[in-house]
């Protein structure tokens, strides 16, 4: 019994969310960095660039104009949803009519999470490859749904006997499947025949397609990540979901896009009218200065990602642990090297933290799926990932043999 006059005990959907998985290793990064330690993180996939220049004085003069200071149009300015219309047309080839595809959100988190919630409920169930991006996972949970996890792949076909394993053992037959190539946190990439198979296999079993294309553009080597919304017909059963946090190293923003089906979009915009008033018109009008922008600007962003990557796969193999070059996305996945695959990915994690002053993320932070994992962050400068080799071969040297 609590003395106080009210009653917080928090709902029971709240019940069902897990703690944290980073609380703990932030909390002692944090207590690190006051000792005076120097922490390289590669945790969380937090772009440490500044927003491409045009974008901020865009935005500086739109801010200076009152009239920019009202509730904006909630799904997105005209010009806005235009503008993202244009890029799927030069990007992609794909034919999007802006006022019924398009939407805008408070960046994809936002969208996608909204989304769960208007198109699932209790007595839904949908499908989710793991590991995944939380969200994917936790925003079907808040609302109410059935979760059914299946093994990642980018081959086609292991893919799709996964979700065909998946749907036969469901109680509740799925209503919905949520991609996301790049992926976050495998990196894994497909091509566009990946989709054409996926996409004809959800049109027999009526599921819904959620894309989450969030790296989008994070892509090395010459690869092209493509938009499931090129198979064609998709937009008769997709939804995808596109950022400007990654492209533009705008993600304290808060701006992303949902496109494609429209009685998605239109379900979309409808609960979103209970939640918010949209997006504040500066950042609109400054997302439209980013997508004018010429492609060699963005694929400059990805150009220091692909350098990093270098740094770290080369570095890391160097000092004795395995990793592969990645296609897209902003990580590097790892398995943890042999002599430490007794920790699971928590402890080896914690290990790095603090006997190399490294934060990785622990690939149980993704599902089961991802234990004995654990992925990094692309998103310090090369010195400091140079010194973070150094650490962590030190650590090797040190405990590699031992064990
Ligand atoms: C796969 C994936 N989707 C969506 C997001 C959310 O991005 P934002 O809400 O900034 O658009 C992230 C962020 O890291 C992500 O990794």
């Amino acid at each position: 019994m609590t003395s106080e006059p009210y009653n917080l005990e928090p709902a029971a959907r709240m019940r069902v969310l897990p703690d944290y998985v980073f609380g703990r290793l932030n909390a002692i990064k944090l207590k690190m960095r006051q000792e005076g330690r120097d922490v390289i993180d590669f945790g969380m996939g937090n772009p440490d660039s500044p927003t491409i220049d045009p974008i901020v004085r865009k935005m500086k003069l739109v801010l200076e104009d009152h009239k920019s200071h009202r509730y904006s149009v909630a799904k997105g300015i005209p010009h806005l949803r235009k503008a993202v219309a244009v890029h799927y047309m030069d990007y992609y080839g794909v034919d999007l009519d802006p006022d019924t595809q398009v939407i805008a959100t408070i960046g994809s988190k936002e969208g996608l999470s909204h989304l769960s919630l208007a198109l699932l409920g209790p007595g839904d169930a949908c499908l989710v490859p793991e590991p995944s991006f939380p969200v994917h996972i936790w925003s079907a949970v808040i609302a109410g749904a059935q979760v059914i996890t299946f093994p990642i792949s980018n081959d086609a076909d292991t893919f799709i006997s996964g979700l065909k394993t998946a749907i036969n053992n469901a109680v509740i037959r799925p209503k919905m499947v949520y991609l996301n190539f790049p992926h976050n946190p495998t990196a894994l990439c497909v091509d566009l025949p990946f989709y054409e198979k996926v996409v004809d296999f959800c049109r027999e079993e009526k599921l819904f397609i959620v894309s989450d294309f969030a790296y989008k553009d994070i892509t090395f080597d010459g690869y092209k990540a493509p938009s499931i919304l090129q198979v064609q017909g998709a937009a008769g059963i997709a939804v995808e979901f596109m950022t400007m946090s990654k492209s533009y190293n705008m993600a304290g923003w808060r701006i992303g896009f949902c496109v494609g089906n429209a009685r998605a979009v239109a379900l979309l915009g409808q609960i979103k009218g209970y939640y918010d008033y949209g997006l504040f018109t500066p950042i609109q009008v400054a997302a439209i200065e980013a997508l004018k922008l010429p492609a060699s600007e963005v694929e400059s962003v990805a150009m220091k990602y692909q350098n990093r990557r270098d740094i770290l796969v080369e570095g890391l193999n160097r000092a004795g642990w395995p990793v592969e070059k990645n296609r897209g996305a902003m990580f590097m996945w790892a398995r943890i090297p042999e002599p430490f695959r007794h920790l699971n990915s928590m402890d080896f994690s914690e290990l790095l933290l603090q006997e190399a002053e490294v934060l990785v993320s622990p690939g149980s932070a993704f599902g089961k799926a991802g234990e004995g994992y654990v992925r990094m962050s692309l998103v310090e400068n090369s010195e400091r990932i140079r010194q973070g080799i150094k650490n962590v071969s030190r650590l090797f040297k040190r405990d590699g043999n031992q064990d």
